[in-house]
């Protein structure tokens, strides 16, 4: 099995976990915490270097207010209680995206897990969090702008001013839930990618299911547009 340095998820599905046994939205939602954490702790014991996870996109903030505020307290609350299983497992957490549309409150609270877990060894966790694959590039374009001639504006350029600066593009994206698609995640960083689809939920979406994608992905052949 070749193990990927980056893997990436679009965790999907919460919501119709939670309908086909029906409980809240919510409980989909917390549901999926779970898998992030088993997710999470194998990556660890692969040795895979950085998971990332879009955990809420820039467009999630049009959901239902009651939604939004339920999924938003629910991250400030895995803030606190995840502390212990991020320390016993040496990952660094980490949260990008449009971090000043964040309360400020939750804004503080990662801000301090971040600096908590900055030395950590082990995998790199990154939390795509109001997050936008457009939006990443508007953003990177207007610092480019103000800083660079256009001569400047280069590819390595571009990808310093993501805010994946210093993370190698994934090698693999996994979508659960049965969508295949790519809803404004991270277009720059997957123009190689290897995508993997499935049709499981993400609350059952576990240890195994990971595996298995890490062995879907590493049958494929990977020639990044030239003659191998
Ligand atoms: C997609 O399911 C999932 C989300 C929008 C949120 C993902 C959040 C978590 C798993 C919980 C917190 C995360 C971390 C990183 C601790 P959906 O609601 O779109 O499901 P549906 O398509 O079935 O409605």
């Amino acid at each position: 099995m070749i193990v990927p340095q980056h893997i990436s998820i679009i965790m999907d599905g919460n919501g119709r976990w939670a309908k086909q046994r029906g409980l809240e939205r919510v409980q989909g939602h917390m549901e999926g915490v779970k898998s992030v954490r088993a997710v999470t702790e194998k990556c660890v014991e692969l040795g895979v270097k950085y998971l990332s996870l879009y955990a809420f996109s820039e467009e999630n903030w049009n959901r239902p207010g009651e939604e939004v505020s339920a999924l938003m307290s629910l991250l400030a609350k895995c803030m606190i209680n995840e502390y212990n299983t991020l320390m016993d497992n040496g990952v660094r957490f980490r949260v990008l995206g449009n971090r000043s549309r964040l309360a400020p409150e939750l804004d503080e609270a990662i801000t301090k897990l971040e600096k908590a877990t900055e030395n950590n060894p082990n995998t790199t966790m990154l939390i795509m969090l109001s997050y936008s694959g457009k939006w990443d590039i508007m953003q990177a374009a207007r610092k480019l702008a103000e800083t660079c001639k256009p001569e400047e504006i280069t590819m390595e350029a571009i990808d310093n001013a993501l805010v994946t600066a210093g993370v190698p593009d994934p090698e693999l994206l996994i979508r659960t839930s049965g969508e295949q698609r790519i809803s404004n995640y991270m277009l720059w960083q997957t123009a190689y990618t290897e995508f993997v689809f499935t049709d499981t939920l993400w609350p059952d979406f576990r240890k195994d299911s990971l595996v298995a994608a890490i062995e879907e992905y590493s049958r494929r052949d990977r020639r990044f547009g030239k003659v191998k």
